[in-house]
């Protein structure tokens, strides 16, 4: 059983944040399945939340079918991230997360996400006051540093600011996605706090998993990128880890059954045309486990009605 502060969850295993990807059609569906005791928003800058602007508010959307959520934040101005996570936490989100690890241009350009880093009495005094501000668990998602690996040594003064857990994906930005993930620096913030550590990149299987576990001694695991594709991997992960025992073949079957669902769910949330333009994305993923995965990735390319979805499920025999 996890704990971050007031919040119980009963897996281990969590839901990457992932823009344009982890919004509430796709979190909802992989609820379903099981397994996944905690799920994240990509990151919403809060100025814009502040200012109530409708997409920021939708990204933060709450659902019966997706509890606990915790909505993450990103930005680099104290009392915007404060404010923000106080209007959150009104509109009943689970848990506020902080950015800490985003390598993207766009949002480093605003000092937020991982240029965090380059100010780390900042960064520290950020996690204090959103935690101050809210009675919900505050936590962090981060890589290891900026360009060297920092978190082992800053980890205990997070503790000390209040926050609930550490998410880290074990490189550093300047690492990009490239190289081994450092299990060595997050078994040592695991050793540098008491707090939970969740570990986090590269873990495409059930026994990634187990390996992540086993070698860094960390609380939970979070998964993101063989989240699409295999929406199965939560629910059979924490089977494997309670039993021991291997999970089925992923069948060809059973991804279209989940496809299917998900694209549904999309759409009911974002309306036929926004629903399928933003499910395109999610087609490769799970049409490499399909026949024709070809086909399916280039005829899903201009997907823009219901009626085109089902028509190529006819053709492609997947229904
Ligand atoms: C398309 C994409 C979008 C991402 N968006 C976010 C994000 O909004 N916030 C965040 O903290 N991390 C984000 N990440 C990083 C993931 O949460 C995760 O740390 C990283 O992908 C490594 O985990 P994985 O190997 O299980 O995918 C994103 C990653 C990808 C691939």
């Amino acid at each position: 059983m996890l704990r971050f502060k007031n919040l119980t969850l009963d897996s281990p295993l969590l839901l990457a944040p992932m823009a344009e990807f982890t919004n509430l059609p796709f979190r909802v569906a992989l609820r379903e399945l099981g397994g996944l005791a905690l799920t994240v928003t990509e990151l919403v800058n809060a100025r814009a939340l502040l200012e109530l602007h409708p997409k920021a508010l939708r990204l933060a959307a709450a659902a019966a079918g997706d509890r606990p959520f915790g909505v993450q934040l990103f930005g680099a101005n104290l009392g915007e991230l404060r404010d923000a996570a106080r209007l959150l936490a009104d509109l009943g989100v689970d848990l506020i997360d902080l950015n800490l690890g985003c390598p993207a241009p766009k949002v480093n350009a605003g000092g937020g996400g991982a240029a965090l880093w380059r100010d780390e009495a900042l960064l520290v005094k950020i996690a204090a006051a959103v935690a101050a501000a809210v009675p919900l668990p505050v936590t962090v998602k981060t890589r290891l540093g900026w360009d060297t690996v920092r978190l082992p040594r800053l980890a205990p003064a997070l503790e000390q600011a209040g926050v609930a857990a550490i998410a880290v994906h074990g490189r550093t930005r300047a690492q990009g996605y490239g190289g081994a993930v450092n299990l060595a620096a997050i078994a040592a913030t695991v050793s540098a706090v008491q707090i939970p550590v969740i570990g986090n990149g590269d873990v495409r299987s059930h026994a990634d998993a187990a390996r992540l576990l086993g070698a860094t001694g960390c609380a939970g695991v979070m998964i993101g990128r063989a989240a699409l594709g295999n929406p199965f991997i939560f629910r059979d992960t924490r089977c494997y880890l309670q039993t021991g025992a291997a999970p089925p073949p992923l069948t060809a079957d059973a991804v279209l059954r989940f496809m299917h669902r998900h694209f549904a769910l999309t759409v009911d949330f974002f309306g036929e045309a926004t629903g399928c333009r933003l499910f395109r994305k999610f087609i490769p993923g799970y049409s490499a486990r399909l026949p024709h995965r070809r086909r399916w990735r280039v005829e899903t390319q201009r997907l823009a009605t219901v009626g085109e979805y089902w028509e190529l499920v006819a053709r492609l025999g997947g229904d």
